[in-house]
């Protein structure tokens, strides 16, 4: 049993639980503001939430810069979406499985010249059986969570000399899987039976943890990180799966999902939208501000995932 149990047990509350069963069911703020000229970097635009979101900020005025690991896709979308809105949309090729494409990606985005004006970590995948990176780690805790880290963490001179930005996790109520808190003594899963939903949610928590701490070396600099649940929405998550999966998840899963479209909305909101503008270090359902659960609010552990995160991914020396 996680050493914390008996200390979340107690500072659990229930009203949090119940509001954020009612904030399931209700619809995001709208924001109608234009966005022309800025610049919005989207991981995993090729699909899903990211794909709506790209062409929401697109149709708002916004020049995109995509973080995908497929070409094809890539070219595709960047197609659509500049004879579409007569935007740019432009792309990186990154594996955010891979520590030196994820490691590339944050040094080509932290040598950019135009400011980025919101930065949002939407890639994600779902994965029922445990596997592991090329560098040997779990590949949901890297996609989620380290590949987000890194690079924030090469992107923070940057993004402090702007002046101005605002960067969103796209992660999940499922951070509540990881009801115990994180396992910082194995991470990979060596230790305990892996589940789908509990990985995803110590990879969602990690997300949340980590955004206090950046939300501490941001301060007062103007740039604001949040996170968001974007709603339990029918995408093509869990495609990675076997069959059964994908036919569970299409015969049953997908019929109580709600369309995807209000996931874009909602990250359009809380990019775009001056009520918004100076919050930061909060967790949202959609656009409605929500008090986390105890293990995502643990500085201790969020400061010890900090200092592992460095050592995992060799930025220690640049600390
Ligand atoms: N759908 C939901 O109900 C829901 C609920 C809560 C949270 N979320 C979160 O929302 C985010 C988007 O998910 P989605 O539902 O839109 O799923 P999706 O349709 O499967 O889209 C996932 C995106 O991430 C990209 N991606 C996956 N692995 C990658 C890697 N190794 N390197 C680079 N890109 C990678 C995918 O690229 P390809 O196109 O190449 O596959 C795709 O563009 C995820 O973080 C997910 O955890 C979703």
């Amino acid at each position: 049993m996680n050493k914390k149990f008996f200390k979340y047990f107690r500072e659990y509350r229930w009203s949090n639980v119940f509001a954020m069963i009612k904030n399931n069911h209700r619809d995001p703020e709208k924001c109608t503001d234009r966005f022309d000229n800025k610049l919005v970097v989207i991981t995993g635009a090729t699909s899903g939430i990211g794909y709506l979101t790209a062409k929401k900020y697109a149709s708002g005025g916004a020049d995109l810069l995509c973080i995908n690991r497929n070409p094809g896709k890539s070219k595709a979308l960047k197609e659509e979406i500049e004879k579409e809105y007569g935007v740019n949309c432009d792309y990186i090729i990154a594996d955010l499985s891979r520590l030196d494409d994820i490691y590339n990606a944050g040094q080509k985005l932290a040598g950019i010249k135009d400011n980025i004006d919101v930065l949002i970590h939407n890639a994600g995948i779902y994965l029922t059986k445990r596997a592991l990176t090329e560098d040997k780690l779990e590949k949901s805790f890297v996609i989620h969570y380290l590949s987000s880290f890194i690079i924030n963490f090469l992107l923070v001179d940057k993004l402090k000399a702007q002046e101005k930005a605002r960067i969103i996790y796209v992660s999940s109520e499922a951070y509540r899987f990881a009801a115990w808190g994180l396992r910082l003594d194995d991470l990979n899963w060596e230790k305990r039976r892996y589940t789908g939903l509990k990985s995803y949610g110590s990879a969602k928590l990690a997300q949340v943890l980590s955004m206090l701490v950046f939300d501490e070396h941001f301060h007062d600099s103007g740039v604001k990180i949040n996170a968001m649940h974007p709603g339990a929405v029918k995408t093509d998550t869990g495609k990675d799966n076997g069959r059964f999966y994908r036919w569970f998840k299409r015969n049953f899963l997908d019929r109580s999902l709600r369309p995807a479209g209000i996931s874009a909305e909602a990250l359009y909101y809380l990019g775009v939208s001056d009520d918004v503008k100076s919050v930061s270090g909060k967790f949202f359902n959609l656009t409605t501000e929500e008090e986390p659960a105890p293990p995502a609010l643990d500085r201790e552990v969020a400061d010890e995932l900090w200092q592992k995160s460095l050592e995992i991914s060799g930025l220690i020396n640049e600390n």
